[in-house]
Protein backbone atom coordinates (compact mmCIF):
# COMPACT_ATOMS: atom_id res chain seq x y z
CA UNK A 1 0.00 0.00 0.00
CA UNK A 2 1.03 3.26 -0.54
CA UNK A 3 2.84 5.63 1.98
CA UNK A 4 0.04 8.22 3.55
CA UNK A 5 0.86 10.96 5.95
CA UNK A 6 -2.43 11.47 7.70
CA UNK A 7 -3.35 7.84 7.47
CA UNK A 8 -1.98 5.45 9.31
CA UNK A 9 -2.32 1.56 7.57
CA UNK A 10 -1.24 -1.70 8.47
CA UNK A 11 -2.72 -5.23 6.79
CA UNK A 12 -2.20 -7.80 9.55
CA UNK A 13 -3.76 -11.60 8.32
CA UNK A 14 -6.16 -10.18 6.25
CA UNK A 15 -7.25 -7.30 8.64
CA UNK A 16 -6.68 -3.79 7.10
CA UNK A 17 -6.39 -1.39 10.01
CA UNK A 18 -6.80 1.90 9.06
CA UNK A 19 -5.99 4.55 11.74
CA UNK A 20 -6.95 8.20 10.96
CA UNK A 21 -3.89 10.90 12.21
CA UNK A 22 -4.53 14.25 12.85
CA UNK A 23 -4.28 13.99 16.53
CA UNK A 24 -3.28 17.71 17.06
CA UNK A 25 -6.85 18.68 15.52
CA UNK A 26 -8.57 15.81 16.69
CA UNK A 27 -8.60 13.83 13.26
CA UNK A 28 -10.54 16.55 11.59
CA UNK A 29 -10.98 15.90 7.99
CA UNK A 30 -9.36 18.04 5.78
CA UNK A 31 -8.65 18.03 1.99
CA UNK A 32 -5.33 16.26 1.97
CA UNK A 33 -6.99 13.37 4.29
CA UNK A 34 -9.35 13.08 2.34
CA UNK A 35 -7.97 12.75 -1.16
CA UNK A 36 -5.75 9.76 1.00
CA UNK A 37 -8.73 8.54 2.34
CA UNK A 38 -9.76 8.09 -1.69
CA UNK A 39 -6.45 6.59 -2.53
CA UNK A 40 -6.41 4.29 0.63
CA UNK A 41 -9.94 2.98 -0.83
CA UNK A 42 -9.01 2.54 -4.28
CA UNK A 43 -6.15 -0.06 -3.24
CA UNK A 44 -8.13 -1.67 -0.57
CA UNK A 45 -10.69 -2.65 -3.36
CA UNK A 46 -8.32 -4.24 -5.18
CA UNK A 47 -6.67 -5.78 -2.60
CA UNK A 48 -7.41 -8.93 -2.16
CA UNK A 49 -5.00 -9.87 1.04
CA UNK A 50 -7.60 -7.39 2.69
CA UNK A 51 -10.54 -9.39 4.11
CA UNK A 52 -11.93 -6.95 6.58
CA UNK A 53 -11.44 -3.40 7.41
CA UNK A 54 -11.21 -1.44 10.71
CA UNK A 55 -10.97 2.25 10.75
CA UNK A 56 -10.31 4.05 13.89
CA UNK A 57 -9.29 7.51 15.32
CA UNK A 58 -5.12 8.17 16.88
CA UNK A 59 -5.10 9.39 20.18
CA UNK A 60 -7.31 8.67 23.08
CA UNK A 61 -9.78 11.63 22.54
CA UNK A 62 -11.24 11.78 19.07
CA UNK A 63 -12.11 9.20 16.39
CA UNK A 64 -12.52 12.56 14.12
CA UNK A 65 -14.28 15.79 15.44
CA UNK A 66 -15.52 16.75 12.31
CA UNK A 67 -14.27 18.38 8.98
CA UNK A 68 -11.77 20.62 9.26
CA UNK A 69 -13.24 23.82 10.18
CA UNK A 70 -10.30 25.95 9.36
CA UNK A 71 -10.24 25.03 5.64
CA UNK A 72 -14.01 25.25 5.42
CA UNK A 73 -14.68 29.03 6.65
CA UNK A 74 -13.45 30.77 3.24
CA UNK A 75 -15.10 28.59 1.27
CA UNK A 76 -17.72 29.76 -1.66
CA UNK A 77 -20.95 28.44 -2.40
CA UNK A 78 -19.40 26.92 -5.21
CA UNK A 79 -16.75 25.70 -3.24
CA UNK A 80 -18.65 24.35 -0.63
CA UNK A 81 -20.50 22.48 -2.65
CA UNK A 82 -17.43 20.52 -4.27
CA UNK A 83 -15.79 20.05 -0.75
CA UNK A 84 -19.26 18.01 0.15
CA UNK A 85 -19.18 16.23 -2.89
CA UNK A 86 -15.47 15.29 -2.11
CA UNK A 87 -16.50 13.91 1.50
CA UNK A 88 -19.70 12.08 0.14
CA UNK A 89 -18.15 10.20 -2.83
CA UNK A 90 -15.04 9.13 -0.47
CA UNK A 91 -17.62 8.05 2.32
CA UNK A 92 -19.60 5.99 -0.51
CA UNK A 93 -16.64 4.52 -1.56
CA UNK A 94 -16.07 3.14 1.76
CA UNK A 95 -19.81 2.02 1.85
CA UNK A 96 -19.16 -0.07 -1.18
CA UNK A 97 -15.98 -1.27 -0.42
CA UNK A 98 -16.09 -5.32 -0.89
CA UNK A 99 -14.70 -5.98 2.35
CA UNK A 100 -16.79 -5.40 5.82
CA UNK A 101 -15.75 -2.21 7.36
CA UNK A 102 -16.37 -1.86 11.19
CA UNK A 103 -15.41 1.71 12.73
CA UNK A 104 -13.68 1.47 15.82
CA UNK A 105 -15.34 4.70 17.41
CA UNK A 106 -12.60 5.78 20.42
CA UNK A 107 -14.05 9.24 20.98
CA UNK A 108 -15.65 12.33 19.64
CA UNK A 109 -17.36 11.27 16.34
CA UNK A 110 -18.74 14.86 15.38
CA UNK A 111 -20.10 16.43 12.04
CA UNK A 112 -18.26 14.19 9.48
CA UNK A 113 -16.65 11.95 12.48
CA UNK A 114 -19.97 10.66 12.86
CA UNK A 115 -20.94 10.54 9.15
CA UNK A 116 -17.27 8.65 8.50
CA UNK A 117 -18.58 5.65 10.89
CA UNK A 118 -22.14 5.75 9.39
CA UNK A 119 -20.16 5.19 6.29
CA UNK A 120 -18.92 1.80 7.52
CA UNK A 121 -20.89 -0.72 7.97
CA UNK A 122 -21.14 -1.67 11.48
CA UNK A 123 -20.12 0.69 14.73
CA UNK A 124 -18.29 -0.66 17.80
CA UNK A 125 -18.19 2.62 20.54
CA UNK A 126 -15.67 2.65 23.37
CA UNK A 127 -18.21 3.86 26.44
CA UNK A 128 -16.04 7.17 26.27
CA UNK A 129 -17.27 7.73 22.58
CA UNK A 130 -19.61 11.16 21.83
CA UNK A 131 -21.58 11.57 18.55
CA UNK A 132 -23.04 14.44 17.57
CA UNK A 133 -24.05 16.02 14.18
CA UNK A 134 -23.15 20.09 15.67
CA UNK A 135 -23.26 21.30 12.05
CA UNK A 136 -25.52 23.97 12.54
CA UNK A 137 -23.98 25.44 15.59
CA UNK A 138 -21.59 26.38 12.62
CA UNK A 139 -24.03 28.10 10.27
CA UNK A 140 -24.20 24.86 8.10
CA UNK A 141 -25.62 21.38 8.03
CA UNK A 142 -24.33 17.58 7.62
CA UNK A 143 -22.68 17.64 4.02
CA UNK A 144 -20.74 13.87 3.92
CA UNK A 145 -24.34 12.21 3.66
CA UNK A 146 -25.38 12.54 7.51
CA UNK A 147 -28.99 13.88 6.99
CA UNK A 148 -29.39 10.79 4.65
CA UNK A 149 -27.46 8.16 6.60
CA UNK A 150 -28.47 9.19 10.25
CA UNK A 151 -32.16 9.34 9.11
CA UNK A 152 -31.81 5.79 7.64
CA UNK A 153 -29.88 4.48 11.05
CA UNK A 154 -32.28 5.70 13.55
CA UNK A 155 -35.43 7.23 12.03
CA UNK A 156 -36.35 10.69 10.93
CA UNK A 157 -37.59 11.82 14.48
CA UNK A 158 -34.03 10.79 16.08
CA UNK A 159 -32.13 12.17 13.39
CA UNK A 160 -33.90 15.35 12.95
CA UNK A 161 -33.33 15.57 17.20
CA UNK A 162 -29.68 15.13 16.64
CA UNK A 163 -29.59 17.26 13.41
CA UNK A 164 -31.47 20.50 14.84
CA UNK A 165 -30.16 20.84 18.01
CA UNK A 166 -26.55 19.97 17.11
CA UNK A 167 -26.35 18.24 20.29
CA UNK A 168 -24.11 15.32 21.39
CA UNK A 169 -25.11 12.17 23.01
CA UNK A 170 -22.86 9.66 24.40
CA UNK A 171 -21.77 6.12 23.25
CA UNK A 172 -25.03 4.37 25.54
CA UNK A 173 -27.54 6.45 23.98
CA UNK A 174 -25.89 5.97 20.54
CA UNK A 175 -26.39 2.25 21.34
CA UNK A 176 -30.10 2.65 23.10
CA UNK A 177 -31.29 4.69 19.40
CA UNK A 178 -29.21 2.02 16.82
CA UNK A 179 -26.64 4.26 15.96
CA UNK A 180 -24.30 1.82 17.31
CA UNK A 181 -23.73 -1.75 17.22
CA UNK A 182 -21.71 -2.12 20.79
CA UNK A 183 -20.26 -0.17 23.37
CA UNK A 184 -17.22 -2.05 24.98
CA UNK A 185 -14.50 -0.56 27.83
CA UNK A 186 -12.40 1.93 26.16
CA UNK A 187 -9.23 -0.34 26.57
CA UNK A 188 -11.22 -3.09 25.05
CA UNK A 189 -11.91 -1.30 22.09
CA UNK A 190 -9.98 -2.59 19.01
CA UNK A 191 -9.12 -6.03 20.26
CA UNK A 192 -12.94 -6.13 20.27
CA UNK A 193 -13.03 -4.69 16.69
CA UNK A 194 -10.71 -7.40 15.52
CA UNK A 195 -12.12 -10.20 17.09
CA UNK A 196 -16.03 -9.28 15.30
CA UNK A 197 -13.20 -8.76 12.09
CA UNK A 198 -12.26 -12.28 12.85
CA UNK A 199 -15.64 -13.88 13.31
CA UNK A 200 -16.61 -12.63 9.87
CA UNK A 201 -13.46 -13.54 8.44
CA UNK A 202 -13.84 -17.01 9.39
CA UNK A 203 -17.25 -17.21 7.30
CA UNK A 204 -17.64 -18.02 3.78
CA UNK A 205 -15.76 -15.39 1.71
CA UNK A 206 -18.32 -14.58 -1.41
CA UNK A 207 -21.43 -15.26 0.85
CA UNK A 208 -20.29 -12.23 3.78
CA UNK A 209 -19.45 -9.65 0.40
CA UNK A 210 -22.39 -10.64 -1.76
CA UNK A 211 -24.53 -10.01 1.66
CA UNK A 212 -23.59 -6.73 2.03
CA UNK A 213 -24.02 -5.93 -1.28
CA UNK A 214 -27.68 -7.51 -1.08
CA UNK A 215 -28.28 -5.18 2.12
CA UNK A 216 -26.74 -1.45 0.61
CA UNK A 217 -28.32 -2.17 -2.79
CA UNK A 218 -31.78 -3.02 -1.30
CA UNK A 219 -32.03 -0.31 1.17
CA UNK A 220 -32.55 1.81 -1.97
CA UNK A 221 -34.97 -0.27 -3.81
CA UNK A 222 -38.54 -0.88 -3.32
CA UNK A 223 -38.67 -3.94 -1.42
CA UNK A 224 -39.70 -6.01 -4.35
CA UNK A 225 -36.94 -5.15 -6.58
CA UNK A 226 -34.40 -5.72 -3.33
CA UNK A 227 -36.46 -8.96 -2.97
CA UNK A 228 -35.30 -10.06 -6.67
CA UNK A 229 -32.22 -9.06 -6.09
CA UNK A 230 -31.54 -10.89 -2.98
CA UNK A 231 -32.51 -13.83 -5.86
CA UNK A 232 -29.97 -13.33 -7.72
CA UNK A 233 -26.92 -13.03 -5.36
CA UNK A 234 -28.53 -16.03 -3.32
CA UNK A 235 -28.23 -17.90 -6.28
CA UNK A 236 -24.39 -16.92 -6.93
CA UNK A 237 -23.58 -18.28 -3.78
CA UNK A 238 -24.73 -21.71 -5.07
CA UNK A 239 -21.65 -21.30 -7.44
CA UNK A 240 -18.86 -20.98 -5.04
CA UNK A 241 -17.05 -24.23 -3.27
CA UNK A 242 -17.81 -22.57 0.22
CA UNK A 243 -21.59 -23.56 -0.10
CA UNK A 244 -21.11 -26.66 -1.09
CA UNK A 245 -17.81 -27.10 1.37
CA UNK A 246 -20.50 -25.31 4.47
CA UNK A 247 -23.44 -27.53 3.40
CA UNK A 248 -21.18 -30.99 3.19
CA UNK A 249 -19.73 -29.94 7.02
CA UNK A 250 -22.71 -29.29 8.44
CA UNK A 251 -24.35 -32.28 7.37
CA UNK A 252 -20.98 -34.19 8.19
CA UNK A 253 -21.26 -32.68 11.40
CA UNK A 254 -17.75 -31.25 11.36
CA UNK A 255 -16.39 -27.14 11.07
CA UNK A 256 -16.42 -26.04 7.79
CA UNK A 257 -12.95 -25.33 5.84
CA UNK A 258 -13.79 -22.52 3.47
CA UNK A 259 -11.49 -21.62 1.04
CA UNK A 260 -13.04 -18.03 0.09
CA UNK A 261 -13.76 -19.59 -3.32
N1 LIG B 1 -11.73 21.25 12.59
C1 LIG B 1 -10.52 21.80 12.81
N2 LIG B 1 -9.89 21.74 14.01
C2 LIG B 1 -10.51 21.08 15.00
C3 LIG B 1 -11.76 20.49 14.83
C4 LIG B 1 -12.37 20.57 13.55
N3 LIG B 1 -13.54 19.98 13.28
N4 LIG B 1 -12.13 19.91 15.99
C5 LIG B 1 -11.13 20.15 16.86
N5 LIG B 1 -10.15 20.86 16.26
C6 LIG B 1 -8.91 21.33 16.86
C7 LIG B 1 -9.13 22.52 17.75
O1 LIG B 1 -9.22 23.72 17.00
C8 LIG B 1 -7.92 22.46 18.65
O2 LIG B 1 -6.83 22.98 17.96
P1 LIG B 1 -5.77 23.97 18.72
O3 LIG B 1 -5.18 23.10 19.80
O4 LIG B 1 -4.79 24.32 17.66
O5 LIG B 1 -6.54 25.10 19.26
C9 LIG B 1 -7.68 20.96 18.80
O6 LIG B 1 -8.38 20.35 17.72
C10 LIG B 1 -8.24 20.41 20.09
O7 LIG B 1 -9.61 20.79 20.18
P2 LIG B 1 -10.23 21.54 21.48
O8 LIG B 1 -9.21 22.35 22.15
O9 LIG B 1 -11.49 22.21 21.03
O10 LIG B 1 -10.58 20.26 22.38
P3 LIG B 1 -11.74 20.15 23.48
O11 LIG B 1 -11.48 18.88 24.21
O12 LIG B 1 -11.87 21.39 24.25
O13 LIG B 1 -13.08 19.96 22.61
C11 LIG B 1 -14.44 19.09 20.84
C12 LIG B 1 -13.28 18.84 21.81
C13 LIG B 1 -15.76 19.16 21.64
C14 LIG B 1 -14.49 17.92 19.89
C15 LIG B 1 -14.20 20.43 20.09
O14 LIG B 1 -12.90 20.41 19.54
C16 LIG B 1 -15.18 20.68 18.99
O15 LIG B 1 -16.31 21.07 19.25
N6 LIG B 1 -14.74 20.50 17.72
C17 LIG B 1 -15.52 20.81 16.56
C18 LIG B 1 -16.60 19.77 16.37
C19 LIG B 1 -17.46 20.14 15.19
O16 LIG B 1 -18.14 21.14 15.18
N7 LIG B 1 -17.46 19.27 14.17
C20 LIG B 1 -18.26 19.45 12.98
C21 LIG B 1 -17.42 20.11 11.92
S1 LIG B 1 -18.44 20.56 10.54
C22 LIG B 1 -18.55 19.15 9.63
O17 LIG B 1 -18.05 18.10 9.97
C23 LIG B 1 -19.34 19.34 8.35
C24 LIG B 1 -19.70 18.15 7.61
O18 LIG B 1 -20.77 17.58 7.72
C25 LIG B 1 -18.80 17.62 6.60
Amino acid sequence: MNQYTHLLVENNDGIAMITLNRPKALNALNYDLLQELNQLCEDIAHDETVKVVIITGSGDKAFVAGADIGEMRPLSAMEGRNWGRLGQSVFSKIENLPQPVIAAVNGFALGGGCELAMACDMRIASEKARFGQPEVTLGILPGFGGTQRLSRLVGTGRAKELIFTGDMIDAQEAYRIGLVNKVITHEELLSAAKSLAQRIMSRAETAVTLSKVAVNKGINMDLESGIAYEAEVFGLCFSTQDQKEGMTAFLEKRKANFIGK
